[in-house]
């Protein structure tokens, strides 16, 4: 073995190391960011965030009054039932499932308070929690002894049940 010999396949021989070390560095980190992620995302939102959260609460004497504004500025569009509407989607049953249950209470009211279209807030804070409250009972949702709030901080700490 002469000097150049034994030097290239010293080269060789440490590229094969190299590259097999890449594979284990490098592959493994990747997927064990991957997998870390994997976990966030699905443990995430039932584990962080909704975590230590309450269930959203009503009273029915609130729910009784939020019929009245359901009846007066909702139902045209959302149907007398909340689920045969002619012009706006259903609000109860699958569709009220898919959309709001495990989920802070406050993305319902931020979405409540941009009805009807065309009048965001037009109806007061008040009414919107009303109506909500009414929306709520109309899923199946337990009436408690606390009225529904429309202090956004508050309704991020609680969810609507599953
Ligand atoms: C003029 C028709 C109209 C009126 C009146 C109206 N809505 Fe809507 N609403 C819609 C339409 C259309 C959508 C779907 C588009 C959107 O999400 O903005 C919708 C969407 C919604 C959603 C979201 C449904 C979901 O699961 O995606 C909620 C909640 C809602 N409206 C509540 C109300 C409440 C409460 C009132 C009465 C205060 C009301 N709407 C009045 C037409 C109406």
């Amino acid at each position: 073995m002469n000097y150049e010999g034994y030097n290239a396949n010293r080269i060789d021989t440490g590229n094969r190391q190299a590259a097999k070390w890449r594979r284990m560095i490098g592959v493994r980190p990747t997927m064990i960011a991957a997998l870390l992620a994997a976990v966030a995302v699905t443990s995430g939102l039932s584990a962080a965030s909704t975590a230590n959260m309450i269930s959203v609460g009503y009273t029915s004497a609130q729910a009784s009054r939020g019929s009245v504004i359901y009846r007066e500025s909702c139902s045209q569009c959302h149907g007398s039932s909340l689920g045969n509407g002619e012009f706006g989607p259903p609000l109860r049953g699958g569709n009220f499932r898919a959309h709001w249950r495990g989920r802070p209470a406050s993305g319902l009211y931020v979405k409540i308070a941009t009805m009807p279209p065309g009048a965001a807030n037009s109806l007061g804070q008040a009414a919107y929690s009303d109506v909500m409250a009414f929306i709520l009972s109309s899923n199946g949702i337990p009436a408690g002894r606390q009225e529904l709030t429309s202090d956004l901080t508050r309704l991020r700490t609680q969810i609507i049940p599953n």
